[in-house]
């Protein structure tokens, strides 16, 4: 039909929510701003930023847009839905207030503590000796986090004093993200997976899972990054704990935001940790995960525009998904989430037969070349993970590009299971 869609961002996840826009048959044009290379060959390109509100909202009413789905935090945290909605458009996207969830730990931590959600002991710091007072007299490994918007990468998991000291003075004397506080959480042990629901109001619902990996290099080692690979369906997760996790977790959290005067319409993304004790929240997300929307949404086999559409009009609707895996692979510049160069030329991508998401990629005439940390989510697909896996894997291999690297073991707990 005749449906304009106008997708904010330019990151992998992006990609993959074009990707999906355009397999509805009601949907005639899709529009990213400002997108990316890859983007640019799927659907219009527009640039403006993330987080320019008054240029999107000029941009959506001139071209009488229907529906906006929102990417990156930085512009839900900008105000980009409630700049929408004030002017009558639909937006798919938390206010402001609602992305607290993820912009503010203590915001999160609070209305969990308040509503019974299960998550890891915390306490919060601005005051590098007082912070420092509380390692000392806790057991380790401790986890501390920058508390507002990181990029994922405002997280230690300290394992000595030493790594710990040195977490709060990069946060609370170096600044390193700003200034800001720092939340110190118990250390909890177990398989993450993530999980992520449209929500609007109290009205849930859930997609497939997946799981990242969060951690630069092979068996989980070296710094926490945006996430390196990830795969879906999670063979780990029964039904019953996933079940578990929507009544437990997901419900009593959009139902807290509602009861909070803070009704939340978007993705609810639940960051969980399966502890012995049960599921628990590790972090919440106020959008669609990167690199995990890579992997759910090319599973889901509904039409994803009356999908997001029941969601607003808070209807019913339960989704068909496929019962393949998909497990994506991510290609990253030499030297991330560390200082890494732009520029360098990717060939071989015209080889490849599955999907690609481009994450930070830019053109140059005909080449297209790294433009970001995370460059490229390469992903296999297949009747189960390891077939996926193959596919990945072999896909990558056709592409020619010294200055990107990866990791080996993306769905490996999975596979040896
Ligand atoms: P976050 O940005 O809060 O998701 O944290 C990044 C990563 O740090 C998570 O994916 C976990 O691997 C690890 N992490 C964060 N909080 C905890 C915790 N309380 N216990 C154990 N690991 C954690
Ligand atoms: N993959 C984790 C995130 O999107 O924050």
């Amino acid at each position: 039909m005749d449906k304009k869609v106008l997708v904010i961002g330019s990151g992998g996840r992006e990609h993959a929510i074009v990707k999906s826009l355009l397999k509805s048959p009601k949907v005639k044009k899709v529009y990213c701003a400002p997108g990316n290379a890859g983007i640019a060959q799927d659907a219009e390109c527009v640039d403006i930023s993330p987080t320019d509100i008054e240029s999107l909202v000029n941009f959506a009413q001139r071209h009488s847009i229907d529906l906006t789905i929102v990417g990156p935090e930085a512009s839900l945290e900008a105000g980009i839905s409630d700049a929408l909605k004030s002017v009558g458009l639909k937006v798919f996207g938390p206010s402001k207030a609602a992305a607290q969830i993820e912009s503010s730990k203590e915001f999160a931590k609070k209305l969990m503590e308040k509503y019974k959600i299960p998550t890891a002991g915390y306490k919060s710091f601005d005051n590098f000796d007082e912070a420092w007072e509380y390692v000392k007299s806790n057991p380790l490994p401790t986890v501390i986090k920058y508390d507002g918007l990181a990029a994922g990468k405002g997280v230690v998991v300290a394992f000595t004093e030493k790594e710990a000291e040195d977490a709060l003075r990069d946060m609370l004397l170096d600044l390193s993200f700003g200034k800001g506080k720092v939340v110190i959480e118990e250390f909890l042990a177990g398989q993450e997976f993530s999980f992520m629901c449209f929500v609007n109001g109290d009205k849930v619902y859930p997609l497939e899972l997946a799981q990242d990996h969060k951690r630069a290099f092979d068996n989980d080692q070296g710094p926490n990054t945006g996430g390196m690979g990830a795969y879906s369906p999670v063979p780990f997760i029964s039904d019953k704990m996933k079940e578990r996790a929507l009544n437990e977790i997901m419900k009593p959290t959009a139902k807290g935001l509602l009861d909070e005067g803070v009704p939340f319409c978007g993705v609810l993304y639940g960051g969980l940790i399966l502890t012995d004790e049960g599921p628990k929240v590790i972090e919440f997300n106020a959008r669609f995960g990167d690199p995990e929307t890579e992997v759910v949404l090319p599973r889901l086999e509904s039409d994803i525009y009356d999908f997001f559409t029941a969601v607003l009009d808070q209807k019913d609707y339960i989704p068909e998904w496929s019962r393949d895996a998909v497990l994506g692979i991510v290609l990253a510049s030499k030297g991330y989430p560390g200082n890494y160069e732009k520029g360098e030329i990717i060939k071989g991508l015209e080889r490849l037969g599955g999907e690609v998401y481009h994450m930070g990629t830019s053109k140059d005439g005909d080449d297209i070349k790294i433009n970001g940390g995370r460059v490229l989510m390469v992903t296999g697909r297949g009747d189960d993970l390891a077939q996926a896996n193959l596919n990945a894997l072999k896909e990558i291999s056709l592409i020619e590009c010294p200055a990107l690297f990866y990791r080996k073991d993306i769905g490996k707990v999975a596979l040896n299971r």
